[in-house]
């Protein structure tokens, strides 16, 4: 044969060489563990929508936490399913609020593991919006205050990173200039950046009871079609002072990741929304797909795109299979 080509299957022959040649690595380190404290007592109620996933009251926190520290996970973010719920979400703000008590709970045991606290009204808002309500529309500048004395309450309970997520203008420098007032201009603020208004979000608001009781989250969250305006979301919050930049969803963003990725030094964090879970569990309940493949793939295809870290709700079943190896 006199043809001429390349033998690209030259590095692929066995598994050591196809270890050497492999650009992507996924590491428990990169694993951020999402979690749903409820406001009751002796709960750990099963999550329907999202098999293996559990509400837990305070009680069983400790057991879970436990599991998630001896996996190796070194990451957990929390969020609230409070008892009482009202117009302007007065519990996602007080000091014994669920979040805060889970995070003084959670820091007594495991000072080391990095909590990070979901900054958002809407578990706590009776018509489940993430702000405050004014003629039927989310008022930007009305919520800010709010969402800042979330971020301090969750702060001065021992939260390592704050995260909001509510997609109101301005709310990282409105967070910023609160922590940094309060005495905590250490910690980091882990901007939902880029949080686009999804179907992938279904079986979350199941498990958190966030589901908008009127009309929908279009007016602060993003249009699935735009790309140029996730360029400006995210150049605000950098300005503003974030520390690290979430995308959210993941899998149908990863364009977005990777531009993001190339134009800002920042770490970014792919959110691997719950709708993204419970497809896959669905799916491999019916012996349709290869559970451990298919998510193995999925999340080193965040990490190729450029994420660095990973919120998920397979965090312990990769951590499992890792160190496994
Ligand atoms: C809102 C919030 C959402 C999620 C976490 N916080 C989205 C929403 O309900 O609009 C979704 C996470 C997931 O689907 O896993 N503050």
């Amino acid at each position: 044969m006199d043809l001429f080509f390349d033998r690209h299957r030259r590095l692929r022959t066995s598994d050591n060489i196809r270890a050497m040649v492999r650009e992507t690595h996924l590491h428990t380190e990169d694993l951020i563990y999402p979690l749903f404290v409820l406001e009751e007592d002796g709960k750990r109620n099963a999550v329907k929508s999202m098999p293996g996933v559990h509400q837990v009251s305070l009680d069983y926190l400790d057991a879970e936490i436990d599991e998630v520290v001896n996996l190796g996970i070194r990451s957990i973010i929390l969020f609230g399913v409070p008892k009482e719920k009202d117009e302007v979400g007065t519990e996602a703000y007080q000091q014994e609020g669920i979040v805060q008590r889970a995070t003084r709970q959670i820091k007594a045991n495991h000072p080391d593991l990095v909590v990070v606290a979901d900054t958002c009204l809407c578990q706590y808002t009776s018509h489940g919006h993430c702000g405050v309500i004014k003629n039927q529309y989310v008022d930007n500048d009305a919520t800010l205050p709010l969402l800042v004395q979330t971020a301090v309450t969750q702060a001065e309970a021992g939260a390592d990173i704050i995260a909001p997520s509510n997609m109101m203008d301005g709310f990282v420098a409105a967070i910023r200039d609160g922590l940094d007032q309060a005495g905590y201009e250490h910690i980091p603020v882990m901007s939902y950046a880029v949080k686009y208004a999804s179907a992938f979000y279904g079986p979350f608001r199941d498990a958190a009871h966030s589901t908008p009781q009127f009309g929908d989250r279009k007016t602060y969250q993003m249009d699935p079609a735009n790309r140029l305006e996730a360029q400006r979301e995210a150049e605000s919050d950098v300005e503003e002072g974030a520390d690290f930049l979430i995308v959210k969803p993941a899998l149908s963003y990863l364009d977005i990741m990777r531009e993001l990725k190339d134009r800002y030094p920042l770490p970014i964090v792919a959110y691997n929304v719950s709708g993204e879970y419970s497809l896959i569990k669905a799916a491999a309940a019916n012996g349709w797909v290869d559970e451990r493949e298919i998510v193995l793939e999925k999340l080193t295809s965040m990490k190729r795109a450029g994420a660095d870290l990973i919120i998920t709700y397979f965090a312990k079943d990769v951590a499992k299979w890792l160190n496994k190896g």
